[in-house]
């Protein structure tokens, strides 16, 4: 089946769909929970820091090597970064088990080295987003060590404990036998991380407190005073891992955790109104609800269902690409995107008016697409994460092709440590990324004789690296391309491998006045065939249709018949044009 213009055209879709009228799809500005104007146009960077730059030899990477790269960030064109939790911690899930939240590891240096981090971001326009961890600590936490104690005291109540040491949590996981206090406790994921107390929104035991109890608003008010902390110290908001988990036996749309986060966020949005928070949670139309600016589409397969993220690079169980793989970017799978499309419209639709879905290339949980993608592959794959609504966000070293590894796992990485490795700066025996002893490193360096490095791509004009920087480029230049514009597909079948869509600028200004008509910018379209043959695609005579100016390619780039009103994209190849 193809679709075309009718597929999205519902009588709520506007931003999305044709204008019938005029013909051109229309689409009006979005305006986020914090109205922070320069999400429009942000690229993320998401920097993992202990093995980002070693600027101390220790093996491990820290806040002034991230300083000392800021260059380079601007060289790519990303405009925003998101750094993993830099925390005091015990490192059992790589510093998603925060010891202490106001305080940065000793591994990556001081609060004064984040503090001049931040302010050596913001002189060259780049916002930085840390890592918030609300729903549990470490069990090193002195809060929940306080917690432990059989007197009752301050912090008893503020992660969720039973009220007998033989009884457990009904379907929750909980840990018993560790504490001198007479209850066992619940875990929010590993067995280092106790959940914190956000209360439960149907309390079926007497030991579970409602979310409006003080318990829960004591665990409120201290993740309020964490983030006000850090936005103090200039820090420009927070990406909140496990968003959607924070009230327990909360119901599928979950009213509750929706309610926890509007108070805590306009809590601090009273006070920093430009402040910036995206979701880890996947569901937009429950997390914009809940006053995030953003959400991710993440590589989920539930129950072994991949969603329509998963279906275009990460359809297989095999990341080093020895196995089947059904995976759309794939030059030798089979699946059109017409599969994609259907479960991703639907999501896009949720986010209109009030923040984005936003695609990533890979993140610290998920596998990198290389070696898995070829070079090529992995272009065409990038040429639409960076030309889809939201705001894009590239993992570390994907631009310049970094490889998932076969590694041992460390600090609870498991099967996630391969695409952990140290950032690839240049020639050496660390790849650039540290002095050290290559024993000491945080990671291995990727080996290959053929490792892809930042030095070794930066002056081809046809490597990864600025490929990336021309995507990211031309996305600044085009408002069609960027956050706001609207989307629309013009084809996507499951009998063929082309996809095309076109991008819109908002015809609207930020305050949501119409843009005088001859001030609305052309449409881009995008055209890509990630296949191993050339495919021709119909357009209707009711479509909109290329004036054939190619912007950016890879590959040979696609030509447009008036005549026949064809485009032709060949094989492995990606287009914009106009
Ligand atoms: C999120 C993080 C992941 C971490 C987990 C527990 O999914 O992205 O790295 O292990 O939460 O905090
Ligand atoms: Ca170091």
């Amino acid at each position: 089946m193809a679709f075309n213009n009718d597929v999205n055209a519902s009588p709520t879709s506007s931003t999305h769909s044709m204008n019938a009228a005029d013909g051109s799809a229309s689409s009006a500005s979005v305006h986020t929970a914090s109205d922070a104007e320069w999400l429009r146009n942000a690229v993320f960077y998401e920097i993992y820091p202990q093995s980002f730059a070693d600027s101390n030899g220790d093996g491990i990477g820290d806040l002034p090597g991230i300083t000392a790269k800021l260059d380079y960030i601007t060289s790519l064109g990303a405009t925003a970064l998101w750094i993993n939790p830099c925390y005091d911690s015990p490192f059992k899930d790589a510093g998603y088990d925060v010891r202490d939240y106001k305080k940065v590891a000793a591994r990556y240096g001081t609060n004064q080295d984040l503090a001049d981090l931040f302010a050596a971001a913001h002189e060259r326009g780049i916002h930085v987003l840390l890592d918030l961890v609300p729903g549990h600590t470490s069990e090193e936490h002195p809060w929940f060590k306080a917690s432990c104690k059989a007197e009752h005291n301050e912090y008893s109540d503020r992660y969720i404990w039973t009220n007998s040491w033989v009884e457990g949590a009904p379907g929750l996981p909980f840990i018993g036998g560790e504490a001198p206090r007479n209850g066992t406790y619940v875990l929010n994921f590993f067995k280092c991380q106790p959940a914190l107390n956000y209360g439960f929104a149907k309390q079926t035991k007497p030991w579970m407190d409602s979310p409006d109890s003080p318990a829960a608003q004591g665990t409120r008010d201290a993740m309020v005073d964490v983030m006000l902390y850090w936005l103090g110290l200039g820090a420009d908001g927070f990406r909140c891992d496990m968003a959607d988990s924070l009230v327990k036996y909360d119901a599928d749309d979950r009213p509750c955790t929706i309610a926890a986060w509007r108070d805590m966020l306009g809590r601090v949005r009273a006070r920093f109104p430009h402040a910036v928070f995206v979701s880890e949670w996947g569901r937009p139309r429950l997390s914009l609800q809940a006053g995030f600016d953003m959400d991710f589409y993440l590589d989920w397969r539930w129950d072994g269902n991949p969603n329509g993220y998963s279906m275009l690079g990460r359809d297989t169980d095999y990341p080093l690409g020895d196995g089947p793989d059904a995976s759309y970017f794939r030059a030798t799978s089979t699946t059109g995107a017409a599969r994609f499309v259907r479960e991703y419209l639907p999501q896009l639709e949720d986010t209109r008016a009030n923040g984005y879905f936003c695609f990533i290339t890979c993140n610290h949980d998920t596998s990198r697409l290389a070696p898995r993608l070829t070079p090529r592959e992995e272009q065409i794959a990038f040429t639409m994460y960076l030309t889809m609504p939201g705001v894009p966000f590239v993992y570390y070293g994907d631009e310049i092709g970094m490889r998932f590894r076969d590694l041992p796992s460390k600090e609870g990485g498991y099967t996630r440590t391969g695409s952990r490795t140290p950032m690839q700066w240049g020639g050496g025996a660390n790849l650039g990324f540290s002095d050290a002893d290559p024993s000491q490193l945080y990671l291995p360096v990727d080996p290959s004789s053929d490792a892809p490095t930042v030095a070794a791509q930066d002056t081809d004009p046809d490597s990864q690296l600025n490929y990336m920087r021309s995507l990211i480029n031309l996305r600044h230049e085009l408002p069609e391309l960027q956050a706001d514009g609207g989307f629309e597909v013009l084809h996507a079948a499951d009998d063929d491998r082309a996809f095309v869509y076109r991008r819109v600028a908002a015809d609207t200004t930020a305050d949501g006045t119409p843009l005088p008509a001859d001030a609305i910018p052309a449409s881009v379209i995008v055209a890509l065939n990630p296949s191993t043959a050339a495919v021709t695609v119909h357009l209707d005579a009711d479509q909109p249709r290329p004036q054939g100016l190619v912007l950016l390619h890879r590959g040979d780039q696609a030509t447009y018949a008036p005549e026949t009103r064809t485009i032709t994209l060949p094989a492995q190849s990606a287009t914009i044009m106009r």
